[in-house]
């Protein structure tokens, strides 16, 4: 049988997709990694439907290894018999527990088929709830601001896991780049923050993001644009 890793999307259950909402009903368990990812589901699967998986909060190898491990051995036997679902904030491949435990299943249990269904990542749901648009010829480079030093010679930056807004902010400004940050973007368990100015994100909230564009950059028009004066067709 198969084990499904479906995204939940960024954290309002009307963001789930109708594949992913179809599954959550038709499977027997839906496992939740977290309390965040719980509430979310909640709203689409019974509580006597939740099972839940708990994760150490460590970069610890050994123990990530041994954690996911037990994960992957608890799920295993009933994943043998029937259908379960694994769900993720955002996307499953995307900076997601989900890997872990696909690698982990892959490994000690070939026989579990493993499928992914996509939900909408904070990496595309940012622009909405920031209002960017991206167009087609720059790049946009992604990192994890918790996780090494940050590039600051590219164009376009989108960091996430920004826990010390403060200490990034300098360093961006610094870099020449202006700074948006959103937190808890699309979540109902908000507050929904966008924001230019750091000292509103000075608390610690792990729902946080920040897209950094340099100030000498200059996008180009985007292939449908209208020059400032044109005239409005009547009718
Ligand atoms: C481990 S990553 C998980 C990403 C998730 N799988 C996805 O596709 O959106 C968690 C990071 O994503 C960002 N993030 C995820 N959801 C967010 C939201 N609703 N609002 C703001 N940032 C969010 C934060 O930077 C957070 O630290």
């Amino acid at each position: 049988m198969t084990v499904y890793g479906i995204g939940l999307g960024p954290g309002d259950p009307s963001l789930l997709t109708l594949r992913g909402k179809d599954l959550l009903e038709a499977v027997s368990t839906v496992y939740t990694p977290g309390r965040l990812s719980r509430a979310v589901v909640s709203e689409h699967v019974s509580d006597d439907r939740l099972g839940s998986l708990s994760f150490p909060m460590t970069r610890d190898p050994e123990t990530l290894r041994t954690a996911w491990k037990d994960a992957a051995d608890s799920i295993a036997p009933q994943a043998r018999r029937e259908d379960v679902a694994f769900v993720t904030l955002g996307d499953p491949n995307v900076y997601s527990t989900f890997g872990h435990l696909r690698r982990t299943l892959e490994a000690f249990h070939p026989e579990i088929d493993v499928e992914v269904v996509p939900g909408v990542s904070a990496v595309t749901a940012f622009t909405s709830a920031l209002g960017i648009e991206l167009t087609s010829t720059t790049g946009l480079t992604l990192c994890e601001a918790a996780n090494g030093p940050i590039p600051t010679t590219v164009p376009q930056l989108l960091l996430f896991k920004l826990l010390d807004v403060p200490t990034v902010h300098e360093q961006l400004s610094a870099a020449n780049y202006d700074v948006l940050y959103g937190r808890r973007l699309f979540m109902e368990s908000g507050p929904t923050v966008v924001t230019d100015d750091p000292t509103e994100l000075a608390d610690r909230d792990y729902y946080t993001l920040a897209f950094a564009r340099k100030r000498s950059f200059e996008s180009s028009p985007a292939t449908a644009a209208f020059s400032e004066t044109h005239e409005v067709a009547d009718g």
